[in-house]
């Protein structure tokens, strides 16, 4: 090769190494759509909407035969907290809406305690359909809704779960312990793909029965505040 074109040869990879020729000269189309969309809202009501449809499929369950309508979520799907209670009661069931009676209005004071609500938080159940006669669900049916539960968390990917009662508990951290042994510490478990923090607290309708076990909760509900700041979490101020 004669000394000019090694030459001319130098400058070109020079200048190719300078700018990014695989952008420039790639035949291939770029697909500026691919993969980008994945987390976008659409995509997350598309996700949620398969879940219910797959929930709302389920048959033989006695829950589902005695209730009369889902109950899948209330509040925003964007949300990077969770929450999960036990199971809808007469007035969620009447509603399909999670939380909306008594112990709901506890819980919106409890949020509203560390400035969230139902705007800026996700709210859902351990099992989607009213128990009969308000009866905890049995082991079988919590084990039977809790690949629903996991999917749930795994499309909502919340950095922070709140497991509100016993029944919540026992789904996500197994285990026999009292909520008492369990409540105010973080725990980080897989669910599927994803790893939030997880805390326990005591269910809403128990502090309504328990008035003064509200001491406890205020120092978990604290814990959830400092954690959001910590991790640097946006509450939409809605
Ligand atoms: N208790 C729950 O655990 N969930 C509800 O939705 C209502 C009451």
């Amino acid at each position: 090769m004669s000394k000019k074109i090694n030459t001319k040869l130098t400058k070109l990879i020079k200048y190719y190494s300078l700018i990014n020729h695989n952008l420039i000269f790639n035949n291939k189309a770029i697909n500026r759509y691919a993969q980008k969309n994945l987390g976008s809202p659409l995509n997350l009501v598309k996700k949620l909407e398969i879940l219910k449809n797959e929930i709302l499929e389920i048959k033989n369950c006695k829950l589902k035969e005695n209730a009369t309508k889902i109950v899948f979520s209330d509040g925003n799907p964007k949300s990077k907290i969770m929450i999960i209670g036990e199971g809808p009661g007469a007035n969620e069931d009447l509603e399909g809406l999670p939380f909306v009676g008594r112990a709901g209005q506890l819980l919106d004071k409890m949020l509203h305690a560390i400035n969230l609500n139902r705007n800026n938080v996700y709210i859902t159940n351990v099992v989607n359909y009213r128990p009969p006669e308000n009866r905890r669900p049995t082991d079988q049916e919590i084990e039977r809704y809790l690949p629903f539960l996991k999917k749930h968390i795994e499309i909502i990917n919340p950095k922070i779960v709140l497991l509100l009662g016993s029944t919540a508990m026992n789904a996500i951290i197994n285990g026999d312990d009292v909520i008492s042994k369990v409540r105010g510490k973080w725990y980080k478990i897989s669910i599927n793909k994803i790893k939030p923090y997880f805390i326990v607290s005591f269910h809403p309708a128990y502090l309504l029965r328990q008035p003064d076990q509200k001491k406890l909760s205020w120092v978990d509900l604290k814990m959830i505040r400092d954690k959001i700041k910590n991790l640097s979490i946006k509450i939409e101020k809605i």
